[in-house]
């Protein structure tokens, strides 16, 4: 009896410590969710994300995608970071808003931003530190922002002249100087999640949106729009962001290898964004399926002086120097009325 209470006692020695092993072993599982299509700049980083860290890591680290709204929409998956159902998202910054970070909306004043090089350029700077310490309070730490390129317009009639805008019906993101501009357009604003957008443009819910061309190309609005303005007037940019808390917790043999899997993400996202921006709005033409309008010296004159009063507005929402700041490391020099 006692040798049989001894071999079990041994036995279950054993299995415990085999038990422990598999569990030392245990990768670690970054749940990456994203809205995007995973032929998307953003998509293509994501993957080129996951196998760097697998890599970088020797497979301590391993990441799950999950693209196109696929377990949470825009809203909820900042929540679900915060909450730690997901451990990394690249939401756009002008979706911040409802967190109660306002700053971050102030790259969306119209025209702010027209050399990539500079916009990059801006979004690595140190400048950018008080605001990341905003969304550290949230329990979100930024790791790079990755920048998406400038925005045009779809609609389903020409968007030319700043009046064409007038009682349109217009998709925006949560930004409160997105909701600014529509509305110094004449325009009907409408918060709505990315996912919701195509099935919005086919049945007329709205008239209209605006984006970089690799979404128009890869959610296919082209197929539900009939005309696209060549405008620049805005930029997307992303942060890649992860739960903080979970973030500081990770072994310290691992810091290392992510830091340089986030860094070399970071830079290839920039090269592909720059490219598949250029590359989608000649496919969208080819198509033939929406008219092309790229805005004249003179029709980008019109729109800048019809939406300077949001600069202006603007002030009151983000104080004067904050804006300054915002010009000066853009370059953005209002123009002479
Ligand atoms: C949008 O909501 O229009 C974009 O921010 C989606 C994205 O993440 O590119």
């Amino acid at each position: 009896m006692r040798n049989k209470l001894l071999a079990a006692a041994a036995f279950a020695a054993v299995s415990f410590a085999l038990a422990g092993t598999a569990i030392a072993q245990q990768p670690v599982i970054i749940k990456f969710s994203h809205v995007v299509s995973p032929d998307a700049p953003k998509g293509k980083a994501a993957v080129v994300f996951r196998d760097l860290v697998e890599k970088y890591t020797d497979g301590k680290v391993k990441v799950e995608i999950y693209p196109n709204s696929s377990l949470y929409k825009d809203k909820e998956e900042l929540e679900a970071l915060q909450l730690g159902s997901v451990q990394l998202l690249a939401p756009s910054i002008s979706k911040f808003g409802p967190l109660g970070i306002k700053e971050y909306d102030v790259f969306d004043l119209p025209f702010l931003m027209s050399d990539d090089t500079r916009a990059r350029q801006m979004m690595a700077s140190p400048m950018m530190a008080d605001l990341n310490k905003k969304l550290e309070a949230k329990g979100i730490s930024p790791l790079a922002y990755w920048d998406n390129g400038a925005h045009v317009y779809t609609a389903n009639k020409p968007l030319i002249r700043p009046e064409d805008f007038k009682g349109m019906k217009m998709r925006i993101q949560g930004s409160k100087v997105l909701d600014a501009v529509a509305r110094e357009l004449g325009a009907i604003p409408q918060i709505m999640a990315f996912s919701e957008l195509y099935q919005a443009l086919q049945t007329g819910v709205v008239d209209g949106e605006d984006n970089v061309p690799s979404n128009i190309l890869t959610q296919k609005f082209y197929e539900v729009q009939k005309h696209l303005t060549v405008s620049y007037h805005g930029r997307l940019t992303y942060a890649l962001v992860t739960n903080k808390k979970f973030w500081e917790g990770l072994p310290a043999d691992l810091k290392a290898p992510l830091a340089r899997a986030v860094k070399e993400s970071t830079e290839y996202f920039d090269e592909t964004a720059a490219k598949d921006n250029v590359d989608a709005l000649e496919k969208i033409k080819a198509s033939g399926k929406i008219q092309f309008h790229v805005l004249t010296d003179e029709e980008k004159r019109a729109w800048v002086a019809k939406l300077m009063p949001v600069h202006k507005e603007m002030q009151s929402r983000f104080g004067k120097d904050f804006i300054d700041k915002i010009y000066k490391a853009s370059g953005f020099v209002a123009p002479q009325s």
